[in-house]
């Protein structure tokens, strides 16, 4: 299924394109996926994208994270399983590229800090998978730009618009008034898929493809909820051959998830982002 340019994401998109789950399924055709983040002290980003990844309906689920981290998260998120990383500023083990090997999506930067370093490279370069970029891994594939990085697989950065503006060197007014044709030139220039995230999100594939997602409200404005996005997205990546529409699905899913518990049982003021996470059941619901 391929859309129109500007085309806004809706429902009954949504309905049409979402992966029908299999009878016999079992927990390797849900996919398997990994979250690479969480500096030592630094646990919460990483739990709510993984949390919100199994909500999603990912099969198997890795939290690659620091050894400080690991009983932190693992009391809050017993159904994934830990890959134990030395830390963010050196470089990875054979062991870490043996574990991305065996994977359908990666996302990565959640809570890493924005100390400069090589391993996102060495990610990239090392993965057949798509590899979802966020927060602070950002910083760090700015400082790739200048280079050739050798990839043939989907990249995908999701920032909002203060971390567009330091990808771009342009300003946060410049990107408002011009939200279409920056992430398109971007998307283009760099070969990624682009997730500009604001009260619209503008979704942007590497041909200049571009979809809209409008659903959400102002109790999205917490920190927290840019993390949770991150881990339905990857699950998305992981069950979806389609890049751009996996992308539109997951913002529906996140925005809708929003609107929902504004709705029914939260406001905006008290919205939070694990709140987030347990909405999403009910919108499965209504897909289903
Ligand atoms: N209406 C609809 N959706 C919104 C709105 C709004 N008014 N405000 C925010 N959102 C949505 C965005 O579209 C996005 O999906 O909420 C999510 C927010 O994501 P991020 O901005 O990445 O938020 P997060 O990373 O959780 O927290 C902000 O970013 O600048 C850093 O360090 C800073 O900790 C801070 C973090
Ligand atoms: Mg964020």
């Amino acid at each position: 299924q391929s859309c129109n340019p500007n085309r806004l994401w809706c429902k009954k998109d949504v309905l049409a394109s979402f992966p029908k789950r299999d009878l016999y399924a079992h927990k390797g055709s849900n996919g398997k996926g990994m979250v690479i983040g969480g500096q030592a002290m630094m646990p919460g980003s990483i739990l709510l994208s993984a949390r919100a990844a199994l909500r999603s309906g990912a099969g198997l689920l890795t939290v690659a994270t620091v050894r400080e981290n690991v009983p932190i998260v693992a009391s809050q998120c017993v159904e994934a399983t830990y890959h134990l990383l030395e830390g963010f500023s050196g470089g990875f083990q054979s062991r870490d590229m043996e574990a991305f090997q065996q994977m359908d999506a990666i996302a990565f930067g959640m809570g890493i800090g924005r100390d400069k370093a090589t391993m996102l490279l060495e990610l990239l370069e090392s993965t057949t998978c798509p590899v979802l970029i966020d927060a602070d891994g950002l910083y760090q594939w700015k400082d790739l730009l200048g280079s050739q990085v050798k990839r043939d697989a989907p990249t995908v950065i999701t920032p909002h618009f203060g971390e567009m503006a330091m990808l771009t060197d342009r300003s946060v007014a410049e990107l408002k008034q011009h939200p279409f044709s920056i992430s398109r030139q971007f998307a283009q220039q760099h070969q990624v898929y682009v997730v500009l995230k604001g009260k619209n999100t503008v979704i942007t594939a590497p041909d200049g493809d571009q979809i809209v997602s409008d659903q959400g409200n102002a109790g999205l404005a917490k920190g927290g909820t840019g993390d949770v996005l991150s881990g339905i997205l990857l699950t998305m990546l992981m069950q979806h051959q389609d890049v751009l529409i996996a992308l539109a699905n997951g913002c529906y899913l996140h925005g809708t998830s929003a609107e929902y518990l504004v709705e029914e049982k939260h406001s905006e003021i008290d919205l939070l982002a694990t709140d987030v996470i347990e909405g999403l059941s009910q919108v499965f619901r209504t897909l289903s």
